[in-house]
């Protein structure tokens, strides 16, 4: 799938996702991944934090309430972008951008990375990490909560005799491919979908030649809602 067609479904969905974030309806965030997430970056106060695939903003001005010096949000969908801007204060900046392609930041320049439900949606994460390890001051930390294979798995009804729903038969969730997603009304969103093991063999390799911790932790989600 070329850029420009993943770029159109953010777009044609970013408005029902902005308002989605505005109104706080987002179950996945609110009510599962957040506060781990949170607990995961731990205290940020006086960090130069970089968000990819920031959205609309949320989780940037969420690290600013929390006391980041400074958030810079990037995103590939301009709406996202122009919503992000239209509440930023002076401890957060926006820019479009893919972020499989961070040629204009130094490295070495920030304190912490965080990919919060964006690394599915690149055809290459592995330049996502490449660059992310560029820009990330030594030993700093890049946080991705990212979606399990599961999530996106079409499976099929179990009838009983007289045709009734029983349950849903999900399998090949671990197959590794790109999948084509209905979110918000029925609009399309592509997903690249890889096994756990696949992301975190890459992050290791992507880190081989610098001194880092990697650390995983796996939450189960409750819901199929995203
Ligand atoms: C699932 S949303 C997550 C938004 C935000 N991180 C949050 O949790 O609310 C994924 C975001 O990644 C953006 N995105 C997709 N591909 C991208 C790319 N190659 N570079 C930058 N942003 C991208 C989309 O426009 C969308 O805003």
């Amino acid at each position: 799938m070329q850029s420009d067609d993943l770029k159109r479904e953010w777009h044609n969905l970013s408005p029902a996702w902005i308002k989605e974030a505005r109104e706080g309806r987002n179950p996945s965030r609110n009510g599962l991944l957040d506060k781990p997430v949170i607990e995961t970056c731990g205290n940020v106060t006086g960090l130069r934090i970089l968000d990819c695939g920031c959205g609309e903003g949320r989780f940037c001005r969420i690290l600013v309430g929390r006391g980041a010096r400074y958030v810079l949000g990037l995103d590939l969908c301009e709406p996202m972008i122009e919503a992000a801007r239209a509440w930023q204060s002076e401890r957060d900046a926006y820019r479009v951008a893919d972020v499989q392609d961070l040629h204009f930041l130094e490295g070495e320049t920030f304190d912490l990375t965080v990919s919060y439900l964006n690394q599915c949606d690149l055809p290459d994460f592995e330049a996502n990490n490449r660059e992310v390890f560029r820009v990330l001051k030594s030993g700093r930390r890049f946080i991705v909560p990212n979606l399990h294979p599961m999530r996106s798995a079409v499976g099929a009804w179990h009838r009983n005799h007289d045709g009734e729903k029983q349950h849903v038969i999900v399998d090949h969730y671990f197959d590794e491919s790109e999948r084509r997603w209905k979110m918000m009304g029925a609009l399309t969103c592509t997903r690249f979908i890889k096994t756990f093991s696949t992301r975190s063999r890459a992050q290791y390799q992507s880190l081989s030649s610098r001194p880092a911790t990697l650390l995983w932790h796996r939450r189960q989600a409750t819901h199929r809602h995203q």
